[in-house]
């Protein structure tokens, strides 16, 4: 059975008593509401990983928001899977359209940074998604597929099935327009036969697909009904705690 997640990605906000206070406000609820095997994951800045590692216990797991493709060395700056697993996160989010977009990031490169993740026991939230252009002009299923196959498709089976998957159309993150619960599932279902067509009925089956784009308290339980759609990776609504968690009840409904 495959898990239900819901992630949060705090992108580049909060300094460090704000990161602290939310993420305790966020483990209190979260209890509450948590049912089975469902997963709250939150992927911090890396300044919050220490800290929020020793505050989310087993409710809410850790997760970064970037790491760098080569295991240590000279690299002013940087930040190292190695790193990133010895403070206690667990997962760590790539392939988001943002880095693809502002920091050039290739499919190459992400292939290159899963690897090192997974060596390093670090599970990845790899994101796809297409711009608006892309959907507009009917190229997104062929940019999808390619984001896959570049990306995570060269993985074995074991390594394979430790990745989360989130489909985030570009043109609905931070800006209100959410897919449809329809074209969300339409995107999942694709995803989850390429997947079935490279790794067979029950990795894909077993593998989770989150969606992310605009998704809110408002709209997760529609987005959630689809049998293709796991979960959800949250950008501004998991920066309150209400909503985060209102996120994560819309789960179970
Ligand atoms: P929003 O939920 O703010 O649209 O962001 C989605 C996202 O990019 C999560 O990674």
């Amino acid at each position: 059975m495959r898990k239900k997640i819901v992630a949060g990605n705090w992108k580049m906000n909060l300094d460090y008593n704000e990161g602290v206070s939310l993420f305790s406000e966020i483990v209190n609820m979260v209890k509450d509401e948590r049912q089975g095997d469902q997963l709250a994951i939150i992927c911090a800045p890396f300044i919050h990983l220490n800290s929020l590692s020793k505050l989310g216990g087993s409710d809410v797991a850790i997760g970064a928001q970037n790491i760098h493709d080569k295991e240590n060395g000279a690299y002013t700056g940087e930040i190292s899977a190695k790193m990133v697993k010895s403070i206690g996160a667990e997962y760590v989010i790539l392939g988001h359209s943002e880095r693809r977009q502002y920091q050039a990031e290739s499919d190459e490169l992400l292939a290159a940074k899963t690897k090192i993740a997974l060596s390093n026991n670090l599970k990845p939230i790899f994101c796809i998604g297409e711009t608006l252009d892309e959907r507009n002009n009917g190229s997104y299923y062929e940019i999808l597929k390619k984001q896959l196959v570049n990306g995570i498709f060269s993985l074995t089976e074991e390594d394979f099935r430790k990745v989360v998957i989130a489909y985030e159309p570009v043109w609905a993150i931070g800006t209100g327009l959410t897919a449809s619960p329809e074209q969300a599932q339409d995107i999942h279902a694709f995803i989850r036969s390429e997947i079935e067509a490279n790794y067979g009925f029950n990795v894909a089956d077993d593998t989770t697909i989150l969606y992310g784009g605009s998704c809110n308290p408002g709209n997760a339980a529609s987005l959630f009904a689809q049998k293709d759609i796991d979960g959800g990776l949250i950008g501004g609504a998991s920066l309150k705690s209400r909503d985060f968690t209102d996120i994560i009840k819309a789960l179970n409904s």
